[in-house]
């Protein structure tokens, strides 16, 4: 494929919490039509990167530029309008609503129509064919399984037609046979022209599905490039497997970084 053009530019990106450094001078590119994957450690700081690029958070420092233009200033739903869709580590769908009306909302939000007038229950449907949930349209969102609420995530985000997808965590509560599905899936999104970013600690997914990879380290970019150059990166082996010989029995703290539960990375990487 032919180099593609740079959908999402964040630059020199730096965010402080009281005396935490979640974001330490990132910069990092996202490309239309290419899958790019922002890994690291628990508490490295993607989502707060995430909420950096949707606007949820003030940098301290830095510019983020969508399709060539400063977006620094903007407001999220400007962003969105712009063609910027997230999905979030928690799940937000509204529970008492169905799958199938949690979409529609979705749409009629983005369509600025506050749901006077209906999409086509086609489109709808179709959305939620594409990404697989189809048989639960009738279902309550509170009522659906974690890995069926993911996708229901996603559908809801690609309701508003977006050119670029930030996906957090858009794999856990998925088996196997349904991210293999939906890997399947975003490189059909790919191919589109969207541009996809996603934080994903799956790393069979990530390195399978990513054209690029940032990994990020106590906020720092400490590699980017293609997933065989990135896995093989000795700054990266050793910001995964720096503390996996003698695993803590407590959890780390959050603001440390390396909690346990990366042990799973730190094997997909080292393997
Ligand atoms: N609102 C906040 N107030 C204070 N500290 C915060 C806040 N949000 C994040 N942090 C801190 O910033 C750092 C980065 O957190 P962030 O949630 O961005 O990490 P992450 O890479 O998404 O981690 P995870 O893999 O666990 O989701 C952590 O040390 C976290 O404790
Ligand atoms: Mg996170």
């Amino acid at each position: 494929m032919s180099a593609e053009r740079v959908l999402l530019e964040v630059d020199d990106v730096v965010v402080q919490f009281g005396g935490v450094t979640a974001v330490d001078h990132a910069s990092f590119v996202a490309r239309a039509g290419r899958i790019t994957g922002l890994i690291g450690p628990n508490g490295a700081g993607k989502t707060t990167c995430f909420n950096v690029i949707s606007g949820l958070q003030k940098p301290n420092r830095g510019t983020v530029r969508f399709a060539g233009r400063s977006i620094t200033r903007l407001p999220v739903h400007k962003r969105s309008r712009r063609g910027m869709g997230r999905t979030f580590q928690r799940l937000e769908a509204f529970g008492s609503l169905t799958v199938r009306d949690n979409v529609r909302v979705a749409r009629d939000i983005h369509r600025g129509i506050g749901g006077l007038v209906r999409p086509a229950s086609a489109d709808v449907d179709g959305l939620l064919e594409r990404v697989g949930i189809a048989a639960y349209a009738g279902e309550r969102a509170d009522s659906i399984p974690t890995g069926v609420a993911r996708l229901l995530e996603l559908a809801r985000c690609l309701a508003a037609d977006p050119r670029l997808l930030l996906l957090d965590e858009p794999s856990s509560g998925l088996d196997e046979s349904e991210t293999d599905a939906f890997g399947e899936l975003l490189a059909e999104l790919a191919t589109e022209g969207r541009g996809i970013l996603m934080v994903e600690h799956d790393m069979d997914l990530v390195m399978s599905v990513c054209d690029d990879i940032h990994v990020l380290d106590f906020g720092r970019v400490i590699a980017s490039g293609p997933p065989g150059e990135v896995r093989a990166d000795p700054a990266v082996q050793k910001a995964y497997l720096g503390y996996s010989d003698d695993a803590p029995a407590e959890p780390a703290p959050v603001a440390g970084g390396h909690a346990p539960d990366d042990t799973h990375v730190m094997e997909a990487i080292r393997a």
